[in-house]
């Protein structure tokens, strides 16, 4: 087994709440079992030019209730280059990194998956705000990001109502539906549209006319931004059509700052112990995941092509190395997800008006 001496810690990609209580749960437990941990900054570009700093337990003090990622992040297109990926393990050989904490989303993953390949043994780490990792039920940042959403939306809701109007409300997600659905439940929103489900714009128009009727003065509309310029327009056509006045909001990176909630604090700083156990117990390419509220491991290229296949984005050939039972598997795995999904997206057009 490998015996570490160093690690290094990073986060890249889109920030999220709860970083920097996975990179504080990182440093104090490998502190704490004898490892020294380098804070890298600004993602793997920092890694490529050794910006990083060796950590002490003070280092990561007062930290666990700040938004953003006291590390910095970045999205770096360097890294993926062979001639970066070389400079980021020269990097490590240098400082005697002998393995690295990622956290961040599935570009995060592909970049430790990369290093792993080349020697430097690396555990990921989900961390973003739009939960679109399809191996783990939860990634860090996400409830922050939506109870972020229902406040914007609450404080909508009230100057909605004076003026009886209607709130066509954006929120992030990138293609994942996934803060719109359950933000766009919490807030009572008369509709929901993501990018996962298809729907009649007719069908909410009507609805908006019916309830207008009977007196209802403000309306919610959560769109999800994977939805391209949809909510601009969708807004525009809800006042043609139902002579509601009406108001287009993109809530945008708001969501993405402000302090972690509990469960973001707590999920991170479990992640973050669990991704330095298993390094420590001398696994890498690895991603830790969260499955029906226990903390668990995937391998990171299976949760990569697992994601793929979610995403209808993966090559035949990509499964080429899976037995026919693991792809059924894996296929019952995506559709069971997306029929939860689905599950709750049809009960909220039930209790929706
Ligand atoms: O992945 C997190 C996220 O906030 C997405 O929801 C959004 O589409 C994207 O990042 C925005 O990226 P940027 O910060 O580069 O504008």
């Amino acid at each position: 087994m490998h015996n570490f001496r160093r690690i290094g810690v990073l986060t890249s990609g889109g920030d999220a709440p709860g970083m920097n209580a996975v990179i504080r749960a990182v440093t104090r437990y490998a502190l704490s079992n004898g490892v020294e941990v380098f804070g890298i900054y600004e993602g793997y570009k920092g890694l490529m030019s050794g910006n990083m700093k060796l950590f002490s337990d003070h280092d990561v003090s007062n930290i666990i209730n700040r938004g953003g990622t006291i590390l910095y992040s970045a999205r770096s297109k360097e890294f993926v280059t062979e001639e970066g990926l070389a400079t980021a393990i020269k990097t490590c050989r240098d400082n005697k990194i002998d393995g690295i904490v990622a956290i961040g989303g599935d570009g995060t993953f592909r970049g430790a998956t990369d290093l792993t390949v080349r020697g430097l043994p690396c555990i990921g780490i989900p961390g973003t705000i739009d939960n679109d990792i399809t191996a783990t039920d939860y990634t860090i940042g996400c409830d922050t990001a939506m109870n972020t959403t229902i406040e914007m939306v609450d404080r909508l809701r009230d100057t909605s109502e004076s003026h009886a109007r209607c709130s066509v409300v954006e929120v992030m997600g990138r293609n994942s539906g996934y803060i719109g659905l359950y933000a766009g439940i919490a807030v009572g929103a008369s509709a929901i549209f993501v990018p996962e489900f298809k729907f009649d714009e007719n069908e909410v128009i009507n609805k908006l006319v019916r309830s207008k009727k009977y007196g209802k003065r403000n309306f919610i509309i959560l769109i999800s931004e994977g939805l391209g310029n949809f909510g601009e327009e969708f807004a525009r056509r809800v006042e043609e059509k139902t002579e509601i006045e009406t108001r287009f909001a993109r809530l945008a990176h708001v969501v993405r700052g402000g302090a972690p909630s509990l469960r973001d604090r707590v999920i991170g700083s479990e992640m973050g112990v669990a991704a330095v156990k298993l390094l420590l117990s001398g696994k890498s390419n690895r991603v830790v995941c969260m499955r029906k509220d226990k903390i668990c491991d995937e391998d990171i290229s299976y949760a990569l092509t697992l994601d793929r296949m979610f995403k209808g984005k993966l090559k035949p050939e990509e499964l080429d190395g899976y037995s026919d039972e693991k792809v059924a598997e894996m296929r019952d795995f995506c559709a069971a997800k997306r029929a939860e999904m689905e599950r709750v997206y049809r009960m909220n057009m039930d209790i929706s008006k």
